[in-house]
């Protein structure tokens, strides 16, 4: 049963929190602890205030991805697992998906004063990127929903981080082909973020665990104009399988690739379940063999959901949680492995890597190594007005709602502006206004018989 001490509390800070800086709420609330510093990127790392900061976390997933339920919006279940978290030891968890048309406070709340920060997907199965299908789905009622994610947790100090996309681009070839409107999100909620006056939560893509295309996904989000690129990239891994070891794994491999990848990376989901687990992976990922190039990660999952990754059992609709021996063992490698104290030897420059060149493996059509997507006409509101209220998980859904894209974003402008005009197919809109600006590239001679050409 939900306290209504609590929910009457949490409402407060929500009313607070969309209109005060968090100081300010956590002023007008001095019973409660004081709100968590928020995190910044900045060169390869991330930082609360002048000390480097390591996710020390679990992926948290109760029901798993097929039931699609927020536990964060539900005081009962968050406040059953907290506790476990706060006994582990964790300092992060990841949650899959929320619903945006519901109040977070009592959770984040709770989560706050037990130390722990918050990295949010801010899809779900109805308001997400089609892979197989991804331009249709790249519209405004899906952006709608992102930003009303971003709305109801950017007040939130522990909001460590935002991923645009979880997996989209898999081990299916053809699903490359999202990159672009993944890429195009993922600019789109920097600028939300940035258009809205929030303070700069980082915003970054989770990988797949895809050998044949992880270097050029990493690049590819990292590249481009500073508007395009992301603040942190992240993939999931599991290929350090007890008992192992740093080369074992492969994982000094995976410090070698991203050495100078100039921005943070952490693991969004590690773990393996072929052998028994040690969850000596912290071994490596809070020692100076990896310190210099990723900032943890989170272990692949809490609740054990038709899978052996979970540490805990949950029973369905009561307070009990079993936990299991791997529960006492991943408690026991955290605290035997604390986050490396100093600065980890981190690289101070955030640096950009180069778009990859399209092969047989990477190949995003139309879009060729950099081009990415204008944000659809019906979006661009947003960014003065706001998102207003969230569809939740159960609305209509996106994937083929809404006004799509009408033309090629102009890199580096951080603008808002379709640059080429379009028929809005679909969508009962009018067509954006012609954008004259390749004038200046085509010439008066070439916009004539350009003009020309369209005429006739
Ligand atoms: C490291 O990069 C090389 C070259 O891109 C690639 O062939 C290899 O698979 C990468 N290794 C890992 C472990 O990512």
């Amino acid at each position: 049963m939900r306290s209504n001490v609590l929910a009457a509390a949490g409402a407060l800070v929500a009313a607070h929190a969309a209109h005060a800086s968090p100081t300010a709420t956590e002023k007008q609330l001095p019973n409660r602890a004081a709100s968590l510093p928020t995190v910044t990127a900045s060169g390869n790392a991330f930082w609360t205030g002048k000390e480097r900061f390591y996710v020390r976390g679990i992926d948290y997933q109760p029901g798993g991805s097929s039931t699609n339920e927020d536990p964060l919006a539900d005081t009962d279940t968050c406040t059953r697992d907290i506790k476990r978290f706060k006994d582990l030891g964790v300092n992060t968890i990841r949650v899959y998906s929320v619903d945006n048309s519901k109040d977070h406070a009592d959770c984040m709340q709770q989560l706050n004063d037990a130390g722990i920060y918050l990295v949010l997907d801010v899809n779900n199965p109805k308001y997400s990127i089609n892979r197989d299908d991804p331009e249709p789905s790249y519209n405004d009622v899906y952006l709608q929903s992102v930003f009303a994610t971003i709305d109801e947790f950017a007040k939130y100090t522990n909001t460590l981080a935002f991923f645009s996309g979880n997996e989209v681009i898999n081990d299916k070839p053809a699903t490359v082909g999202s990159a672009p409107y993944v890429k195009a999100t993922t600019r789109d909620m920097r600028q939300y973020i940035g258009s809205r006056g929030y303070r700069k939560i980082p915003v970054g893509y989770s990988a797949a665990d895809v050998s044949d295309n992880r270097m050029q996904t990493a690049d590819y989000f990292n590249c481009g104009e500073a508007d395009e690129r992301s603040d942190f990239f992240a993939f999931n891994d599991y290929s350090w399988c007890a008992p192992s070891s740093f080369t074992q794994s492969g994982w000094d491999q995976k410090v070698k690739n991203f050495t100078g990848y100039g921005i943070p990376i952490f693991l969004s989901e590690w773990g393996c379940t072929k052998n028994t687990r040690d969850f000596e992976e912290l071994s490596a990922l809070m020692s100076d063999l990896m310190s210099s190039v990723y900032s943890g990660g989170l272990l692949y999952e809490y609740s054990r959901e038709g899978n052996d990754f979970g540490i805990v059992e949950l029973t369905d609709g009561s307070d009990s949680v079993k936990e299991d021996s791997d529960f006492d063992k991943f408690k026991s490698a955290l605290a035997k492995y604390p986050a490396p104290s100093g600065d980890g030897g981190f690289t101070s420059t955030t640096a950009s890597a180069a778009c990859p060149t399209t092969d047989t493996i990477w190949d995003l059509g139309k879009w060729g190594q950099s081009a990415l997507p204008a944000i659809p006409d019906g979006a661009k509101k947003y960014m003065t007005e706001g998102a207003g209220a969230g569809p939740g998980l159960t609305g209509d859904g996106s994937q083929n709602a809404g006004g799509t894209s009408t033309g090629t974003a102009t890199p580096g402008s951080g603008d808002v502006t379709a640059t080429s005009t379009g028929d809005n197919a679909g969508t009962g809109r009018p067509a954006p206004p012609m954008d004259m600006s390749f004038l200046a590239v085509t010439g008066v001679v070439g916009f004539f018989t350009l003009a020309g050409t369209l005429l006739l």
